[in-house]
């Protein structure tokens, strides 16, 4: 069997191997999925797309930081032996605490280290700031599923995130849901641009009708653009894969939903996001952003 520390290497070194990865910092790209109003599919869009992005040869971290639920590792049948508070106590590194989900995707739980997250010293944290920075130069995406709504702990991950996707559902709830979050997030002035992924839809039209209402408000009110990125079908088959605890995309590639999330994964590779200058403010700037908001 092969050990953690083989399995990590070989995740670093990726898909077509070779190790040059391991010694070439990457400009990682800092995501996060968040929602106004709760279980609207962002754990589920996370998992699924970060997996597409993997099978496309991205090398992804997911980041589990939803307070409380371990979200992930529910969604995959997995139990994670490590979580974000055998880092922050210094048991273990960052590289110890990385995961190895379905298909070899790593991820980090965040599991009790979370609530830590967000009161530790100075000192601590910026231990767990190196930490992450070291394991994010060797990514292309790290993507961080967060629990729904306004709480001051995933505005900061939006906040100092390079681009947030909202998700939300068509029901009224969900859309205004949505738009509150963006419009706190604007209040406080910060400068992430959004994209919209709508989930269970029936079809591409509703999710332009619902891309619309919120698009149309959030220029006509805040003059904020949030273009929508895509759109993934409801399906029973993602109901199902939910059940057995296995992320659809592998137990149904050839479902509704998976041909979504690849076409939505590969228009998120052509299309970058409408305000993103070229070079992106990467790990450095997310844990700078970050930290700033922690005291
Ligand atoms: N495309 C879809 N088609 C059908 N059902 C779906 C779809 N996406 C999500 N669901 C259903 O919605 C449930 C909640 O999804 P998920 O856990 O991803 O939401 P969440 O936004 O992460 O929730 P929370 O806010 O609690 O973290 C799933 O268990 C599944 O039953
Ligand atoms: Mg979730």
């Amino acid at each position: 069997m092969k050990d953690q520390a083989a399995s990590l290497r070989s995740m670093v070194s990726g898909p077509e191997g070779g190790n040059e990865s391991r010694t070439t910092p990457r400009s990682s790209k800092i995501i996060t999925v968040a929602s106004g109003k709760g279980g609207v599919g962002k754990s589920n869009f996370t998992l699924n797309f970060a997996l597409t992005l993997h099978s496309l040869g991205k090398k992804v971290l997911v980041f589990d930081a939803d307070i409380g639920m371990a979200n992930i590792d529910v969604l995959m049948g997995t139990r994670s032996s490590y979580n974000l508070y055998h880092l922050l106590y210094r048991h273990k590194t960052i590289r110890e605490i990385i995961q190895l989900g379905a298909d070899g995707l790593p991820y980090i739980a965040g599991g009790s280290g979370m609530k830590e997250l967000f009161s530790l010293s100075d000192r601590d944290l910026e231990f767990f700031a190196s930490e992450v920075e070291d394991i994010a130069q060797e990514m292309d995406y790290v993507i961080f599923d967060t629990g729904a709504g306004l709480s001051k702990e995933n505005m900061r991950f939006i906040g100092a995130a390079d681009e947030c996707l909202i998700v939300t559902t068509p029901e009224p709830t969900s859309i205004t849901d949505a738009y509150a979050l963006v419009k706190v997030m604007h209040s406080q002035e910060h400068s992430t641009p959004f994209r919209m992924i709508v989930n269970r839809v029936e079809d591409e039209r509703e999710a332009e009708r619902v891309a619309d209402k919120i698009a149309g408000v959030a220029s006509r009110f805040l003059q904020t653009d949030i273009p929508l990125l895509g759109y993934i079908s409801e399906d029973a088959q993602v109901i199902t894969a939910v059940k057995k605890q296995m992320p659809y995309r592998l137990a149904y590639p050839n479902c509704k939903a998976s041909k979504d999330i690849q076409r939505l994964a590969l228009r998120y590779l052509a299309v970058p996001a409408a305000s993103e200058s070229g070079t992106l403010s990467g790990i450095r700037g997310f844990m700078k952003k970050w930290l700033k908001r922690t005291t």
